[in-house]
């Protein structure tokens, strides 16, 4: 385990380039996979969640080339996904855990099983086992909800299906099973979350219709993809920088060329209602019946501002679920209580983010506290410093080393090297702005 002691840090300068999306490489891996014609991907993300998605769609038949400036995906095909010798490990790959089985469900008579690290064994499967089951595949999970798991492929049918959480993750995997279902799937969101699936599938040229809250997609014979996909950079990795720039006094920071996607953009709205200074062109909610088809991108210019606590309402929570304990942190700095509810979901992360939380702000010197959905912080100016543990998840990593810039004695984080599942250069990123 790696331990790092962070000190408190003079105002942040400079220029930052954060890190691919996570979540758009993932994605763009498997369409790659699933598509019958070569992908390359510019600035896919190289860390450990992604590489494994790389390693997964290799062993199902697509072809993976790393060049120095892309990656080339030559893909199985839509319904030629190859049974693997042994188990695909997920690693600590929540996305990829969840969003494959939706391609593999239909591969009609071949057996897939997913397995992954401690983390990935306490995550559950039953949110996509339930809608797969119900458009016919065979799903066999360790305790009926959690992995290693195994998914059978059969002849699919599409089903209505009405999301029990605002999950972009579980959506994504029933459009894909969708995808490759005859007759219709239409999947309701009980609140609006992150779209790059539909985004991706709607470049690809299958046809998908959003009406409200309902996304409907119907199957397709194969993907038409764009010969070259860009990911760009990653607004929950530029969320550690921004949260710094806005707590440390003095700093001026500018973040280049990041996702704005309206669905991926709730921590900026919750800062900057908090007062942080956070400009940009972010993207406007696009009516219904519209999937646009790229990503909106913008520089970020962020300065230090004094804080008020606020009220996050339950529906911004999907469009900044990742971000939510850096909400906490900034609530530490503010004026007044900062209150998070019907965020159940954190519990459910790669840690339980709730009690991750609560407990690192607590150790180091803030006044927080658990609810069922949720956390309340209340503002005590600052942040002594002390020590957290990761619990080896990224976010919570990273989080301590940005508390510990922004506090009075530093904070010293063990399990530091977690921070490579999104961000690899995450520490050599931060000392640049100092
Ligand atoms: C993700 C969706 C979110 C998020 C995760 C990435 C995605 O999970 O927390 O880090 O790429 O679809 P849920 O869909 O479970 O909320």
């Amino acid at each position: 385990m790696t331990t790092v002691h962070i000190d408190a840090s003079g105002p942040l300068k400079g220029t930052l380039v954060p890190p691919p999306d996570k979540s758009l490489s993932h994605r763009m891996a498997l369409l790659g996979a699933m598509s019958d014609t070569p992908l390359r991907i510019a600035n896919y993300l190289e860390a450990e969640d992604t590489l494994s998605t790389l390693r997964a769609v290799q062993a199902l038949g697509a072809l993976v080339e790393l060049r120095t400036d892309e990656v080339v995906i030559r893909g199985a095909g839509l319904r030629q996904a190859r049974e693997p010798d042994g188990p695909i490990d997920v690693g600590n790959a929540g996305t990829l855990m969840r969003l494959l089985p939706g391609w593999l469900a239909a591969q009609d008579g071949r057996s897939f099983t997913l397995d992954g690290d401690a983390s990935i064994r306490k995550r559950p499967v039953d949110r996509i086992a339930a809608p797969l089951r119900e458009m016919g595949a065979q799903i066999e999970a360790s305790d009926e909800r959690f992995p290693p798991f195994t998914v059978t492929g059969r002849r699919l049918h599409g089903i209505r299906y009405e999301l029990p959480v605002a999950s972009a993750q579980v959506k994504s995997c029933v459009l894909l099973a969708g995808l490759l279902a005859e007759g219709p799937t239409t999947v309701v969101e009980p609140t609006r979350s992150r779209d790059h699936t539909e985004r991706l599938l709607a470049a690809a040229g299958v046809p998908l219709r959003r009406e409200g809250d309902a996304i409907t997609i119907t199957s397709a014979d194969e993907l038409t993809l764009p010969d070259l996909l860009t990911v760009p950079a990653d607004p929950s990795s530029a969320a550690f920088a921004i949260a710094a720039g806005v707590l440390v006094k003095g700093s001026r920071l500018v973040i280049q060329g990041c996702g704005v996607n309206h669905t991926r953009t709730g921590f900026i709205t919750i800062a900057r209602r908090m007062g942080a200074i956070v400009l940009g062109d972010l993207e406007h909610e696009p009516g219904d019946d519209t999937v646009p088809t790229t990503e909106p991108i913008s520089d970020l210019d962020v300065a230090a501002a004094g804080l008020v606590g606020t009220v996050v309402d339950p529906r911004e929570v999907p469009l900044a679920i990742d971000e939510l304990p850096l909400v906490g942190l900034l609530g530490c700095f503010a004026e007044g209580e900062t209150i998070i509810t019907g965020a159940h979901e954190l519990r459910l992360k790669e840690s339980d983010r709730i009690t991750g939380v609560v407990e690192a702000l607590n150790a180091l010197g803030g006044d927080a506290e658990a609810t069922e959905d949720g956390f309340v912080v209340r503002g005590t100016g600052g942040l002594r410093g002390g020590t957290i543990d990761s619990r080896g998840d990224h976010r919570m990593a990273m989080l301590g080393a940005v508390a510990g810039l922004a506090s009075k004695d530093g904070v010293t984080v063990n399990g530091m090297e977690a921070a490579a599942v999104s961000y690899p250069r995450f520490l050599e990123d931060l000392a640049a702005l100092r």
